[in-house]
């Protein structure tokens, strides 16, 4: 089944909008002019509600269809944040702004959610309600977030929420998604050691806080080895181990060290966090020394629920060359994680064919996919909200 043909007729209208944000790139919540443009447009397509300003700068769009008597409310995402990265594409439209730029192709999610509420608010051929969300600060500001926080699921009446993002390494034209864990939580942890410091000569009189804190580092690597159910996975990593001593003939006082942990499921990511804590503090106790150690949790699991997953997948077959629905999860993680706590959802890569990876200088968002992701989401929301029924 091809894509939609309207979409064929829209495709060169899309890919201006897509071409003025990515030379225009704005970073975390500070995206006005894109969420301005977002909000114009919403309200020129004659959206029925359109409301900025929710989650900081993100913006709300609802799309009644012909009936709403089915009580379905559908919520669709994308972010709309580039990254304080310098441009080295050389494309004619590349971004005006030194040291930023669209290289995660979120001026392509922005773009193809437009198109797709321009064609829903002009055909409405659905028995329900379409909500539109451009959230800003996907790019480790947790953007999502505060627009969940700000009550955007409970004030419409959101039911499922679905996303896209662009997948450079997968053929323009494909779709992939899994069910459960699709992408890593990302936890952050330090460790402050304090031993007692004093003379090389002498390590009985001191407590070697160095010796401890290597310690630990071995011992916090037996927790993905032996805690965590092998078919499971999850990975930690020590960063940074940092002493107080800069001399070889001193015995440091203090160590710090700096890691990462991340998980595909929500009870491995808990049951890191009291691993890392017990073996830190336990660890240093037997040596006579202490360690202090700080949580700072990063964004969730990224969890697809297998109805909405095959949902997405139906759609996408109706309009994609190729659909994988049992993809392998992957450890980057994703902030539309937030939203798929809130509700029940599904999230799917979009093939962005052979570019370079995302984050990176050279990476570009492969235009020729737009009519492939307006699609998808149109498609999902005439399925989902039939008007036969
Ligand atoms: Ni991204």
């Amino acid at each position: 089944m091809p894509v939609r043909n309207r979409f064929a007729d829209l495709l060169p209208e899309i890919t201006a909008w897509r071409h003025d944000f990515h030379q225009h790139p704005e970073l975390m919540y500070d995206v006005h002019r894109t969420a301005g443009l977002v909000e114009e447009r919403l309200t020129g397509f004659g959206c029925d509600e359109v409301v900025p300003g929710i989650g900081r700068t993100g913006v709300v769009g609802v799309i009644k269809g012909r009936s709403t008597a089915s009580g379905r409310v559908i919520a669709l995402r994308a972010d709309m944040d580039a990254l304080p990265i310098h441009e080295e594409t050389g494309l004619d439209y590349a971004s005006t702004t030194p040291g930023k730029m669209h290289a995660c192709g979120h001026d392509g999610h922005t773009a193809m959610l437009l198109g797709a509420a321009k064609y829903l608010a002009e055909t409405r051929n659905f028995d329900g309600t379409v909500v539109l969300l451009f959230q800003p600060a996907e790019e480790g500001g947790a953007g999502a977030k505060a627009m969940v926080d700000d009550g955007v699921m409970d004030r419409w009446g959101v039911q499922e929420v679905y996303g896209l993002h662009n997948t450079p390494g997968l053929p323009v034209g494909h779709i992939s998604t899994r069910v459960g864990g699709f992408m890593a939580s990302s936890d952050e942890f330090e460790i402050e050691v304090t031993g007692k410091g004093g003379h090389a000569a002498t390590p009985h009189e001191t407590i070697d806080t160095t010796l401890v804190a290597s310690q630990i580092v071995v011992s916090l690597h037996s927790i993905v080895s032996r805690n965590i159910d092998p078919i499971h996975r999850v990975v930690l990593t020590v960063g940074t181990f940092e002493t107080d001593s800069t001399a070889s003939n001193v015995i440091a006082h203090r160590a710090l060290l700096k890691g990462t942990v991340r998980t595909l499921d929500t009870e491995n990511r808990k049951l890191a966090e009291e691993r890392v804590r017990r073996v830190a503090e336990d660890t240093a106790s037997a040596f006579g020394a202490t360690a202090k150690v700080t949580w700072t949790a990063g964004y969730p699991v990224t969890v697809n629920t297998a109805t909405e997953v095959a949902h997405a997948v139906e759609a996408a077959r109706a309009v994609c060359d190729h659909v994988d629905p049992e993809a392998p999860p992957i450890l980057p993680s994703e902030d539309f994680a937030y939203m798929l706590e809130s509700r029940p959802g599904a999230y799917v890569f979009l093939g962005n064919g052979d570019t370079a990876i995302c984050h990176h200088p050279a990476y570009q968002f492969d235009d020729s996919a737009i009519p492939y992701g307006c699609s998808w989401f149109v498609e999902l929301c005439e399925r989902r909200m039939p008007m036969d029924l």
